[in-house]
Order: structure tokens, then C-alpha cells, then sequence
């Protein structure tokens, strides 16, 4: 089977997916594949050879040519993290030509990246989550509102990003405005939230042989104030898999995990967090591409469970093959 590994993507977590994108492609098992590296960017969309020759793809039907011959990829594996891997836009296109990916379909993937549209609806199912506000570029800024709605400290982030890129942490009133153009360079919209007390909690669920399965849960101890940037990929955090949980706990995480993979019909790779609040976990956002080197947290959760890469990823790709 042909297998385009497709990485980039066009938002600040491109160089995140490019690390991704190359572990899979290294890692995938050439006795059952035979894998090529795309590159989504802005500049256009290439097939990458091992002499690094890029070759334009055919948007028609993601075809390329390569000395001479028309290739047609069976699957695609989706490595890019942020638009257009994890919002729904390359799944939708590659829906309408018929090609199989292995993150979820269009439709959850739009969803659960807008991460203010995701959290409405879990908490219309139940789903505990935090007091927020939504903002958009353009509209008047309402200090005292948002601050009633959300107390300090709070989290202001932009809406559809991802590995931290956008995200300030606001203690006082004054540092709002710095936080909204820090997100605002990301995104046109802006969630607000209230930054809730508790341990952090990182759970995959993801389809294995199958079924679904969930994976053991990750604590993530940040050395900095909360998971940024620095603490996910510069080593400013603990990352303890299987976290050290009583037994209820683990299981009320474990079954909400679950229930919100089932509910969004999530059929891919995800990985979602929680705060721990009083012994409740409340949802903060779930990632349908998740990291995927081997010091990525999915990866690491796979591995606890003793399935390894090449395993993981030949999983996603015989589900997506159906
Ligand atoms: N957005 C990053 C890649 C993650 O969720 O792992
Ligand atoms: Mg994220």
C-alpha cells in the first residue's frame, strides 16, 4: 500500500508537524508499505524525495508525478498539526476525492479544533468544564464583563491553535490587553477561560485492532506556569505516565475520556486534557493530530501499554483503510 505521510501545514505548529511527519515516515513498517513525505505549506504542496527534490502534487486527485509515472496514494497519514490537518480542511478534501486518512473525519476534526464550539457542546452533555468568554478581532473589548465572567487568573487563548502557541496566562487586569494580541496573532477569535486549580491530566483514546481503546492517563507537572511552548518541548515539564491516581479517579478520567470520544465521534488519534478540580475532571481541549514522536505524550501512553510506533501507526492506517 501507497502511504503519503503529509506534514507542514500552514500555522505556527509547522516545524512541530515536520518532527512528527518524519518520525512516521522513518518509523512505518516497509513491509507493508510503501510510504512517500508530503509537505503541506503555503507555497504549495510537494512530494519530498530522499534527494529532496520537491514535486508538485496534483490537487485534482493528489496524485503526483514521479519519473514518469502517475502515483495514487492509498491512504493518506495525517501529521499536520493545526490547519489543515487538524480542523477539518484536508480531511473534507480528501472525503470528496475518496483517499482515506487516519485522523478523524471532517466534521469532529472542525469541531474539536475550535476549541470555544467544543466546549459548548461537551458541557451541553454534562461534561464539566470552565467559566469562559469569547471574543472576536474587531469587537469592542469589554474589561470588566470579562472579568466578571471569568475572575483572575485567567487563561486568554486563541481560539484554533495548538502546542501552546497564542496562550497567556492573565493575574492582573492590566496584562489583558498584551495577552488578547498575543492571541489574536494566531487567530481571529479569542477564548477566555478561567484558569481552574488542579492537577493536569493528558488521556488518548484512540482506535486500536478495531476498537477503541483508552490509554493510560499522563500527569503533566509544568516547571512553568502552565504547559506553554517551553514546558511541552524545551523540557520544562514532568510527563508521568501512568499517572499516580486512586483508583475512582482514574476511572471517572478514563470513562469521560471515552464518553467524549464516543459522543464527537471521534474516529482517529486523540488525546484530551483535563484539570482535576476537587476530584472532577474538567475539559480543556481535545487534539485530533496529536504529537507523535517518541517523546510525545500519545506515543508514550501506546508505549506504557507495550505498543510501539510502528505498531501505533500501522493501526491508524489499517482502520482508516476500513
Ligand atoms: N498540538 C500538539 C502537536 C499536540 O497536541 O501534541
Ligand atoms: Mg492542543
Amino acid at each position: 500500500k501507497r502511504i503519503a505521510v503529509v506534514m507542514g501545514g500552514f500555522s505556527s505548529e509547522f516545524g512541530i508537524s515536520l518532527k512528527s511527519g518524519e518520525v512516521v515516515y522513518r518509523t512505518l513498517d516497509r513491509e507493508r508499505y510503501e510510504p512517500y513525505r508530503i509537505q503541506i505549506r503555503k507555497d504549495g504542496w510537494f512530494l519530498l524525495t530522499d534527494s529532496k527534490e520537491e514535486i508538485p502534487v496534483n490537487r485534482d486527485n493528489f496524485s503526483v508525478v514521479l519519473q514518469g509515472e502517475t502515483l495514487q496514494f492509498d491512504c493518506v497519514f495525517n501529521a499536520i498539526h493545526g490547519t489543515p490537518g487538524e480542523d477539518g480542511l484536508l480531511q473534507a478534501y480528501l472525503e470528496l476525492i475518496g483517499i482515506p486518512q487516519t485522523a478523524c473525519s471532517s466534521y469532529p476534526a472542525a469541531l474539536t479544533f475550535n476549541k470555544r464550539d467544543l466546549l459548548s457542546v461537551v458541557k451541553s452533555y454534562g461534561v464539566p468544564t470552565a467559566r469562559s468568554y469569547r471574543l472576536n478581532k474587531g469587537q469592542q473589548v469589554k474589561p470588566k464583563e470579562i472579568f466578571e465572567q471569568v475572575g483572575l487568573p485567567c487563561f486568554v487563548k486563541a481560539n484554533r491553535a495548538g502546542s501552546s502557541f497564542g496562550i497567556s496566562m492573565v493575574k492582573e487586569e492590566d496584562a489583558l490587553e498584551a495577552a488578547l494580541e498575543v492571541a489574536f496573532a494566531e487567530d481571529d477569535q479569542v477564548l477566555i477561560e478561567a484558569a481552574l486549580v488542579g492537577r493536569e491530566v493528558s488521556v488518548g483514546v484512540i482506535r486500536y485492532e478495531g476498537k477503541t481503546r483508552v490509554l493510560p492517563i499522563t500527569e503533566i507537572i509544568s516547571e512553568n506556569e502552565f504547559f506553554d511552548y517551553q514546558a511541552k518541548y524545551e523540557g520544562k515539564s514532568q510527563e508521568i505516565t501512568p499517572a499516580d491516581l486512586d483508583g475512582e479517579t482514574e476511572g471517572k478520567i478514563r470513562e469521560l475520556a471515552a464518553r467524549i470520544y464516543d459522543l464527537l465521534e471521534l474516529d482517529g488519534y486523540s488525546r484530551s486534557e483535563f484539570i482535576l478540580v476537587d476530584g472532577t475532571p474538567h475539559l480543556l481541549e481535545v487534539n485530533t493530530t496529536p504529537g507523535l514522536t517518541e517523546a510525545s505524550i500519545l506515543p508514550q501512553q501506546a508505549a506504557a501499554e507495550g505498543i510501539g510506533l510502528a505498531e501505533l501507526f500501522s493501526s491508524a492506517i489499517e482502520d482508516a483503510l476500513g
